[in-house]
């Protein structure tokens, strides 16, 4: 295995591979159907064979899942379903045995409507101190009948819930996960301690979610659709960060934003040298396969980044998405957010693949860090889950319109020939994998050098190799329409036929690597990239 891309070095996260583990979904120890801890330590190779850097959780605390773990009711405990605390320590120190890093995923905005907080706020009742770590209001109209604000849900439905004594409670996700009151000193030390938690158990980072919602107006006004200002990226959220940022320098710790902030500006504030470090970059995530607008996106990325010195990030992909294969398999040369996860969009899925392949290397030659969600490097579609099976809350809230997140969140298929893919044992897993499942086990693909996990294995593994790579400078080359082509430093050179006619390859010595085959000429077809030493 090549040596990582700076394993001791403190900037490790500048230029970082960063494998997103959904725990649910990734590898089943126990054989119940539910992915847990002992899966991802017994596939803990797998992932130091991909070549990343550092592993990302999505939440593993004690939870009663109505949003997937988004809903914590502990943040000092494992969900049994996953396994235990000393396990979440071995696996992190078996982790960084083979290079890799773990980064937790904190949820600051809201907790479980199971956490101790707030069960102690419904009993204390109207007036309590325990109701002033949340946002309970009398209701409007003449007996309070009405929610006290406007404000629209991140999901369908409300925002709001009464309770029997007549009051509500804000909540901008699911009933069960009510929103914290972010002006309340408890609420502060006590996420300054969690992180504290955390990184004393060898967290390397935390990835901080729904950060730009936390801080509210105290007044709760009513917000129309132009003017989120009362509950989204509010100034006061800076602060909030700052004092994060001094506990993560104690530790050497990264703070990582999920930030759906779209002015690049003010997207860009949050990354200033005392805030957090990087934050994703969903415009990137958020564009067509378009050369025009993937160049605009890396344009407007860099040159937002560049004067607070922050390092970019590259996202094809994570839990609450479409996934990559299946996006860009879609007609359609529109954006996409979250409503465009709806049901029968048809896809060309080897286009998709094709694409997605290219994207892989585009991705992962641009300047700054880069993640990847579990079953990315298998190159999964998207599923489609029967409407029985469906447990995502946001599929529900929308009275069945959203077909909901799961089809990104199927368990993996490890084993073609094992029951359920190798997930397991003979246990049916949470989500049912699709009839065709097998056919993108990684045992199978690790043997073939055409498939995706090779790509990704020797994608990385050149990356990694390649100081170059990573974080540092971009410049673009003169390339035919519908072609992208930069070098990075040391004479590497990406080109991506994102959607031109066969193109001549820039001058160069050596070709590293393609996503696809040239043609008989030694051309780079459409929706091909290859790497290029000058
Ligand atoms: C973030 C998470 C998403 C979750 C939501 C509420 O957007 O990525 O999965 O549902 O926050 O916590």
């Amino acid at each position: 295995m090549a040596a990582p891309h700076s394993d001791q070095a403190e900037d490790w996260w500048r230029s970082a591979a960063i494998y997103q583990v959904y725990v649910r979904s990734f590898a089943d120890g126990d054989g119940d159907g539910t992915g847990d801890l002992a899966g991802v330590r017994a596939r803990l190779r797998h992932l130091a064979e991909l070549g990343i850097d550092a592993i990302w959780f999505n939440p593993w605390y004690l939870s009663p899942m109505a949003d997937g773990g988004y809903d914590v009711a502990d943040y000092r405990a494992i969900d049994p379903a996953f396994g235990t605390l000393a396990e979440a320590e071995k696996l992190i120190s078996e982790a960084r045995e083979l290079g890799i890093r773990t980064i937790v995923d904190i949820v600051p905005n809201h907790v479980s409507d199971r956490h101790a907080w707030f069960r102690s706020a419904l009993a204390a009742g109207p007036g309590s101190p325990e109701r002033e770590l949340f946002h309970f209001r009398p209701g409007r109209g003449g007996h309070g009948e009405l929610p006290p604000n406007n404000w629209p849900s991140q999901f369908a439905g409300e925002t709001w819930t009464r309770v029997c004594d007549g009051e509500w409670y804000l909540h901008l996700f699911t009933p069960e996960q009510p929103d914290l009151n972010w002006d309340h000193p408890v609420v502060r030390q006590e996420h300054e301690d969690v992180l504290r938690f955390w990184f004393e158990r060898g967290a390397a980072g935390v990835r901080i979610d729904s950060a730009a919602l936390c801080a509210k107006d105290p007044e709760l006004p009513d917000a129309d659709e132009d003017d989120t200002t009362p509950y989204v990226d509010r100034d006061e959220l800076h602060d909030i960060y700052r004092a994060w940022r001094a506990v993560a320098d104690e530790y050497g710790g990264v703070l990582i934003g999920e930030l759906w902030v779209p002015d690049p500006d003010r997207f860009s504030r949050y990354l200033r040298s005392d805030e957090l470090h990087t934050a994703f970059n969903f415009d990137f995530l958020a564009r067509p396969w378009n050369a025009a607008e993937l160049h605009a996106s890396i344009d407007t990325t860099l040159a937002y980044h560049a004067p607070v010195g922050a390092p970019a990030t590259w996202v094809l992909c994570n839990h609450d998405v479409t996934r990559t294969v299946t996006r860009y398999g879609r007609d359609e040369d529109t954006g996409f957010d979250f409503a465009k996860k709806r049901f029968g969009t048809p896809s060309d899925l080897a286009v998709g693949t094709r694409r997605a392949r290219a994207a892989a290397l585009l991705s992962l030659a641009l300047p700054g860090s880069v993640y990847l969600f579990q079953g990315e490097e298998l190159g999964l579609p998207e599923a489609d889950i029967p409407l029985d099976r469906i447990q995502d809350p946001m599929h529900f809230r929308s009275q069945g319109v959203d077909p909901g997140r799961d089809g990104c969140r199927v368990p993996l298929p490890w084993a073609a020939d094992a029951p359920y893919c190798g997930f397991g044992s003979d246990t049916e897993p949470w989500l049912p994998q699709p009839g065709d499942w097998a056919s993108y086990a990684a045992d199978c693909q690790a043997a073939d050098p055409t498939s995706m996990l090779t790509l990704y294995r020797q994608a990385l593994r050149i990356r990694r190799s390649e100081p170059g790579f990573g974080d540092g400078p971009l410049r673009w080359l003169p390339s035919a329409q519908g072609v992208l082509a930069f070098t990075r430093t040391d004479g590497l050179i990406c080109v991506v036929n994102v959607a031109g006619e066969p193109a001549g390859l820039p001058g160069h010595a050596s070709v590293l690597l393609t996503s696809g085959p040239l043609d008989d000429q030694g051309r780079l077809p459409r929706d091909t990239a290859a790497w290029l030493r000058a």
